[in-house]
């Protein structure tokens, strides 16, 4: 039985040591990786406790409809319907951790104690266009929330995300943002629409997507880990031209009939 002060060091896989201070790996703290040959007293990385990011859900529903999203034969209407479903059902998951505040209420018959999400507004933030896809059916579950927008297309050649539009409502410190886009693929577009975000001063930020890459996924915890990831589906991996693997095409294109 090592000490509680003494490291652990094990080998995962191939090439990379996890170090850790048994201590500090029952708070899910302080773990450490480093590559095989690296100098570590050199070379300390990412010290973020291991946790399930992205949340994939597995909701029947939610799985049911992704895959209908997926067929190439699923026309515009029934594809748009299909998103808002997709996004109000995911709405319900990624607002289950949102603070609440006691209040009081009037019923028919007497003053009762009851609860209110606390806080500022929530805000919904597309990114255009894809994203407006999905603004509606979580409106439906969070009528009072505010919809920013952030204009960004990805360049068919570089694959580099180009800025055309952003406004956000004001008091961005103290309110909850979650982003909105079907699609996360080399993650560029969600890189630079969640680092808009936080120049305007946005702190409190969740990404909620469809289908996911696991390039864009690592690549949006990369340059911000604090930001929780939300999607209905982990794909493979990315074509040539930077398209989701199985995926479901180009979401904008489907959503809009603009193909
Ligand atoms: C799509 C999608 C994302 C982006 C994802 O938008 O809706 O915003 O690509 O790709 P990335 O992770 O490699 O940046 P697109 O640029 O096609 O614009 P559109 O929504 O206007 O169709
Ligand atoms: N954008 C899309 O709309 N689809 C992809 O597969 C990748 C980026």
């Amino acid at each position: 039985m090592p000490s509680a002060a003494a490291p652990l060091v094990e080998q995962v896989g191939d090439c990379i040591l996890v170090v850790a201070s048994p201590a500090a790996q029952a708070n899910n703290d302080g773990l450490v990786f480093f590559h095989r040959g690296e100098d570590t007293r050199l070379s300390r990385m990412n010290t973020t406790p291991a946790r399930s990011n992205p949340t994939v859900l597995r909701h029947p529903l939610i799985q049911h409809k992704v895959t209908m999203l997926r067929d190439r034969a699923t026309p515009t209407k029934i594809f748009k319907e299909l998103v808002d479903e997709i996004a109000m059902l995911m709405a319900y998951e990624a607002t289950a951790a949102l603070p609440l505040e006691p209040c009081e209420v009037e019923t028919p018959l007497e003053r009762a104690a009851g609860v209110r999400v606390a806080g500022k507004k929530l805000v919904l933030v597309p990114i255009l266009r894809a994203g407006l896809g999905m603004v509606e059916g979580i409106l439906r579950l969070i009528p009072s929330a505010r919809v920013g927008h952030i204009g960004l297309y990805r360049d068919h050649a570089t694959l580099q995300p180009v800025d055309y539009y952003f406004k956000i409502p004001g008091g961005a410190a103290e309110r909850e943002f979650f982003v909105l886009d079907p699609m996360l693929a080399t993650g560029g577009s969600a890189v630079a629409a969640v680092s808009r975000l936080k120049d305007a001063g946005a702190r409190k930020i969740r990404f909620l997507c469809l289908v996911a890459a696991p390039a864009g996924v690592a690549a949006l915890q990369a340059a911000h880990p604090d930001v929780p990831i939300m999607t209905a589906a982990l794909d493979r991996e990315l074509d040539a031209q930077g398209y989701i693997l199985p995926g479901l095409g180009d979401a904008g294109d489907r959503l809009f009939g603009t193909r």
